[in-house]
């Protein structure tokens, strides 16, 4: 089933926190590499995503999620608070979609929302890392981002043993806004 995607910005309120939570733990329990260790508790990742939404309000972040009505089915964060000398870059992070709902261009939607927030930011330079065994590297190279290098041993997957990392880039341009 084709989701009826629709995306905006997440502001922090119970039912957001629980429904980020909840994909959270889903998405690290089925080795998603995402910066969590598999068994990762309700609670934990409510406290994360608690930060994180408190991140947001202040402008350091944007979470956006993707909603099939009610239901989020996909969540991807887009880091603001670079240093000083940095003003015209900005990460992605965070990338997710609800097991059930991949292959279906959820990712991809919500990675071309955030490139536009990006933009009327004033971020024309955007990069992201993600792991080597099975990362997300096939989105971010449909996406048009360029393999940068990779950093081995960078980070141990949610149920065990190392993986390194890709990094990846992407210019926006001014068209793009
Ligand atoms: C990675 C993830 C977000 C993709 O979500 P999705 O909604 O299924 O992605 P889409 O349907 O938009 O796929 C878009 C493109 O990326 C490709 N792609 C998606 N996931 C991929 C993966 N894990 N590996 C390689 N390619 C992938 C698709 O084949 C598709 O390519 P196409 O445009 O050439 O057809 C999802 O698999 C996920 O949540 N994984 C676990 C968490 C994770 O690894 N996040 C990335 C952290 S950097």
């Amino acid at each position: 089933m084709n989701p009826k995607l629709e995306i905006r910005p997440l502001a922090a309120a119970p039912e957001t926190r629980t429904q980020l939570a909840g994909m959270l733990v889903e998405t690290v329990a089925q080795g998603g590499s995402v910066g969590f260790m598999h068994p990762l508790t309700l609670e934990a990742a409510a406290a994360f995503w608690d930060g994180a939404l408190a991140a947001a309000s202040r402008g350091e972040r944007m979470i956006l999620g993707g909603w099939n009505g009610p239901q989020l089915i996909g969540t991807v964060t887009l880091i603001l608070n670079t240093p000083p000398n940095q003003p015209h870059r900005a990460e992605i992070a965070k990338m997710m979609t609800r097991p059930q709902w991949r292959g279906q261009g959820v990712a991809s939607a919500l990675l071309r929302e955030a490139e536009a927030l990006a933009v009327q930011n004033g971020r024309t330079m955007l990069v992201l890392d993600t792991a080597s065994d099975e990362g997300a590297a096939g989105l971010y190279e449909s996406a048009g981002y360029t393999f940068a290098g990779e950093l081995p041993d960078y980070a141990l997957k949610p149920h065990g043993g190392l993986t390194g990392t890709r990094l990846y880039w992407k210019r926006l341009e001014e068209s793009e806004r």
